[in-house]
C-alpha cells in the first residue's frame, strides 16, 4: 500500500464508450471463433488484475456471498452487497466488459422490480446483468432488453435454485432434461440475451447448445466446446477454502503465497527486524547542526 492516490477515474457512472469489449463485440468474437475469457472479481484490486491480464468479461458474481462473505451459498446476497462490489470492481476496469449478477430475490417479484434493480446495477457501473433460470425467465429478459439493459442468461446448474434442486447437481444428463435445456437456451436467445452461461452439464449437451445458438455460450463445468469459459477467481487461485469441484483447475496458489508472506511478516515483527532503519522516518536535522556543517 502506498501513500499515493490511486490514479484511476472515480467512476460511480456507467463504463465509458472506450471500453474495448462491448456487447456486440461478444457476438463478433463468436463469429470469429475466438474464445471469451471470463472471470469473477468483486473488488478494485482483483478486477484491475483481471483487466490488466486481458480477461474479456469480469463478472461480479453472486458467488461473492461465498468467497467474499464466507457464507455457505449465494442465497443471502443483497442488492446492497452487489452494488458495493460492482462499484469497487468498476474502478479497476478499463477495457473488459463488466457484468453484474442479479442477486436471488432481486428479480423474482416481477418485471418492474427486475428492471429497477438492473438499472441500479448499471448505474453502479455494470455494462450488463446476469440472471439465472430457463425459458420462464424469457419475458423478464425481454423486459430488461427493452429497457436497454443487456442480459447474460444462465442455465443448467443454477446455484440460486439450490433449494428447489436439493443440492448442486449436474443437470441435463437425462434425454428429457437435455431437451428442456436446449429449449431454454433457444428461448433465452430469442428473448434477446446476448450471452448464455452453461453451468454443470454434460459437455456433449453444452456443445450442441453452443452450435445451435448465434449468441456466445460461456461454460463452467460444461466442457470445452463452449464459446468461452468462466471460473470463480477464488477457485482458480486456491482462495476458496473448500475442496474444488471437478471442473475447477487451480492455476495458482495464492493461499500458500499469502500464508508464507504473512508468516514472514509475523516472524520479522516478533524478531524486531521489521521495520528496519530504511523503513523508518527520521526527525529533521536540527537547524544548528546544518549550519555548523556548512
Ligand atoms: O456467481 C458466479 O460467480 C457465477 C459464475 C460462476 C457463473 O454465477
Amino acid at each position: 500500500m502506498s501513500f499515493h492516490p490511486v490514479s484511476t477515474p472515480n467512476t460511480d457512472s456507467p463504463p465509458s464508450a472506450s471500453a474495448s469489449l462491448t456487447v456486440p463485440g461478444c457476438f463478433e468474437k463468436k463469429r470469429r471463433g475466438e474464445k471469451l475469457v471470463c472471470l469473477t472479481a468483486y473488488d478494485y484490486a482483483f478486477a484491475r488484475l483481471a483487466d490488466e491480464s486481458g480477461v474479456d468479461i469480469v463478472l461480479v458474481g453472486d458467488s461473492l456471498g461465498m468467497v467474499m462473505a464466507g457464507r455457505e451459498n449465494t442465497l443471502a446476497v443483497s442488492m446492497r452487497e452487489s452494488l458495493t462490489c460492482v462499484r469497487w470492481a468498476r474502478r479497476g476496469i478499463q477495457r473488459a466488459l463488466l457484468v453484474a449478477d442479479m442477486p436471488y430475490g432481486s428479480y423474482h417479484l416481477g418485471r418492474r422490480q427486475a428492471v429497477a434493480n438492473a438499472l441500479r446495477l448499471v448505474r453502479a457501473g455494470a455494462a450488463a446483468v446476469k440472471l439465472e433460470g430457463g425459458a420462464r425467465r424469457a419475458p423478464l429478459v425481454r423486459a430488461l432488453v427493452e429497457a436497454e439493459i443487456p442480459v447474460m442468461a444462465h442455465i443448467g446448474l443454477t446455484p440460486q435454485s439450490l433449494l428447489a434442486m436439493g443440492g448442486y447437481h449436474v443437470q441435463g444428463r437425462e434425454p428429457a432434461a437435455a431437451i428442456e435445456l436446449q429449449e431454454d437456451a433457444r428461448a433465452l436467445a430469442a428473448a434477446g440475451a446476448f450471452a448464455l452461461v452453461l453451468e454443470g452439464m454434460p459437455r456433449e449437451l453444452a456443445g450442441r447448445i453452443t452450435r445451435q445458438l448465434s449468441i456466445p455460450t460461456i461454460g463452467i463445468g460444461a466442457g470445452p466446446e463452449c464459446d468461452g469459459q468462466i471460473l470463480v477467481l477464488h477457485d482458480l487461485l486456491n482462495l476458496s477454502f473448500s475442496p474444488p469441484a471437478k471442473f475447477v483447475r487451480r492455476f495458482g496458489d495464492a493461499a500458500a503465497l499469502s500464508r508464507a508472506a504473512i508468516a514472514d511478516y509475523a516472524g520479522e515483527v516478533r524478531a524486531g527486524s521489521f521495520p528496519d532503519d530504511a523503513e523508518s522516518y527520521h526527525a529533521p536535522v536540527p537547524a544548528r547542526q546544518v549550519i555548523s556543517r556548512a
